[in-house]
Parts: C-alpha cells; structure tokens; sequence
C-alpha cells in the first residue's frame, strides 16, 4: 500500500527491536527501503545486513542494555533528527518459554524500552501488540466474543499470561505517552506469515478449519505487517492509540458465514462481513493510519466483491 506519506523525512532514524526475529527482518527491510537509518537490536546477535546501520545486542529487560541500545541508535541520529522506536521484540507466543517467563520478558521489555525512548525524548513509538490481546486466541478454553466483527473497543477476555502480557504492553504505551508525551502505536497483528509459513497455515486452516476458530482465521502479510508499521510511524497522530491490524479477508476457504454459523452461532454481528470477510475489525488502521493491506492469498472469485454479506442476525 502507498499512502500519502511515502517516504520518511531523511534525517530520521529508528531503533527496531527484536530485529532479528521474523517481523524484524521484515521491518528492518522495509523502514531502510523507505527512508529510515535502522538500528536492530535483540537478545540474539542480529545477523549482517547491509540495509542496518547498526546492531545492540543485550536483553531488553535489562535497563543498562536498553541504555547501550539507544546510545547505539542516538549515535547514528543526526543533532537536528528524529529518533523513532519499534519495538517488536517478544516471546511471540505461549509455550516456547514458562507462562511467569512470558509475562515477565514480554511486559518487561516493553516497558524498560518504552521508559527510555520517554527519557530521550524519542519522536514515536510503535509496538506489536497482538490480536491476541483480546484473550480468545491462546486461551484454554472456548470463549465467545462479545461480538463481531471485533474492533479495538472489546472487552478483555484474557485467560493467558501471552495475552496478559500484550494487554500489560498497551497499558506501558498508554503510560509513557501520560508520563512522557510520546505518541504511541501499538498494533493488535493477528497470525503474521509470507511464504512457506504462510503456504503452512493455509493448509492447516484448509484441512480443519475448526482447529483455528479461536483465532478467528484472522491473518495478515509479512509485507503488510511492514507496511502498518512504517504507517504507524508517519501518520500525523498525537497520544496513544491501539490499532487492529489485520488482512481484509479470512485465511479459510470457507465463507465467514459458514464459519461463524458452525462455531460463534450466538455472537452477534454488529456490522456487514464479506463473503470472506475478516472477523477483525481494522477500519481504525485505515482512518488514522492510512493503511490498507494489499497482499492477499485467495485467486479472485467469480462472485467477487458484490458476493452476499453474512447476515446480521442480533443486534444490541
Ligand atoms: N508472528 C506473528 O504471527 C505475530 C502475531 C501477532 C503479534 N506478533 C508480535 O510481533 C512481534 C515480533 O514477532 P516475531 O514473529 O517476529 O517473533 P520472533 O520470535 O521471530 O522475534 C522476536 C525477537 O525478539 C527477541 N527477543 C525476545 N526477548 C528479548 C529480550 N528480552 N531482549 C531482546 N530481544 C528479545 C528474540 O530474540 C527474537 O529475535 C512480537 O512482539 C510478537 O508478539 C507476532
């Protein structure tokens, strides 16, 4: 997508954190290709690439890391230039470490690296939050959504520390733009892939659709998560905003109606949803950030975009 904010003013840097994780790789990329000097840090050594200025590594819990972390990136930020903030770095879902682990690396990290980017007066912050901050993906149990689609306004349902911890994460935005006046972004992105690991999550939804209702098949591009991101950073915003991110379409074969008769048959639809509509609301991404996806997976239906909405079938 190109929006009216092409291309970032050239005195501009950023720190992107977790720059050697899979999102990271692809915002380093991106912010490099569209103006920025990028400096990556994580707790793994970032591996060479031509497109970063610069590299910390050190771990984003620990304050005197942090500190390193942005003495690196203010070295590369001209007097009269901005200095930007991503931070993606995370424990991306439950299980790979403890839930206490989770918690504590996932908030820690945003808010020891929100803290700094307050006291050095940093132009922007923006963070991956995580639809998941809604409690429905990761939880141990079915849960219904108070309804759909599901905008940036739904009700806390978390009953995962992975969960806890991106809402605790929006909270420490909320909190350093109070205390600082930095403008935050955090992104609410669902399931995140390109290529293989997207072909891989396809097949999976193909195969057993049902296995993936928690997650509302939700999806977005590799690219576009990039794109949000670069969006977030240029939108000519103020304050703290929580922003869903997510593809306009499902990542199931089968119409949305299908699928919210067969598994969400009670919730109600508080808007039209498209024949493959996402259940994510991301109309806000849209007004204020001025971000669209553009990447898409489904060979274009003969229906196309006249096909019938699901139906709206309780209204409060
Ligand atoms: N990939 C997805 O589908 C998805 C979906 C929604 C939200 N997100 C969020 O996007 C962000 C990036 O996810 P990803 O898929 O690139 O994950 P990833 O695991 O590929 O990358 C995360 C990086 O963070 C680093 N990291 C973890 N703890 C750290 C610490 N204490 N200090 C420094 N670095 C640390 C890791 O070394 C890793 O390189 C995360 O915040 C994740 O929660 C991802």
């Amino acid at each position: 997508m190109t929006g009216q904010h092409d291309t970032a003013p050239t005195a501009r840097t950023v720190l992107v954190t977790g720059a050697a994780g899979g999102l990271g790789t692809a915002v380093t990329a991106h912010l490099a290709a569209t103006g920025w000097t990028v400096v990556g840090a994580d707790a793994q050594p970032v591996p060479y690439r031509a497109h970063l200025a610069a590299t910390a590594q050190g771990d984003l819990c620990d304050p005197a890391a942090v500190r390193a972390a942005f003495d690196t990136a203010l070295e590369r930020t001209p007097p009269d230039g901005l200095l930007d903030v991503v931070h993606l770095a995370a424990i991306p879902a439950p299980g790979i470490v403890d839930e206490y682990e989770t918690l504590r690396i996932n908030t820690m990290s945003a808010y020891t690296v929100f803290q700094e980017a307050g006291r050095r007066t940093t132009h922007r912050i923006v963070g991956a939050s995580s639809a998941a901050a809604i409690g429905l993906a990761w939880a141990d149990r079915d849960q219904a959504p108070r309804y759909l689609p599901i905008d940036e306004n739904h009700p806390d349902l978390t009953v995962d520390s992975y969960g806890l911890s991106k809402q605790l994460s929006e909270q420490a935005a909320a909190f350093t733009t109070r205390r600082w006046g930095t403008t935050t972004v955090m992104l609410r992105f669902p399931f995140i892939g390109e290529g293989p690991r997207l072909e891989a999550r396809l097949a999976e939804v193909a195969d057993d659709p049902a296995a993936n209702r928690r997650e509302l098949w939700a999806w977005l591009h590799t690219k576009d998560a990039a794109e949000a991101v670069r969006a977030a950073l240029t939108a000519p915003l103020t304050g703290h905003h929580v922003v869903n991110a997510a593809a306009p379409d499902t990542s199931a074969q089968l119409p949305t109606g299908d699928l919210l008769l067969a598994h969400y048959p009670e919730t109600a639809i508080l808007a039209g949803i498209g024949r493959h509509g996402s259940l994510f609301d991301s109309t806000r991404a849209q007004r204020l950030l001025d971000f669209t996806p553009s990447h898409g997976w489904r060979t274009p239906e003969p229906s196309g975009p006249g096909a019938p909405s699901a139906p709206g079938r309780r209204r409060p």
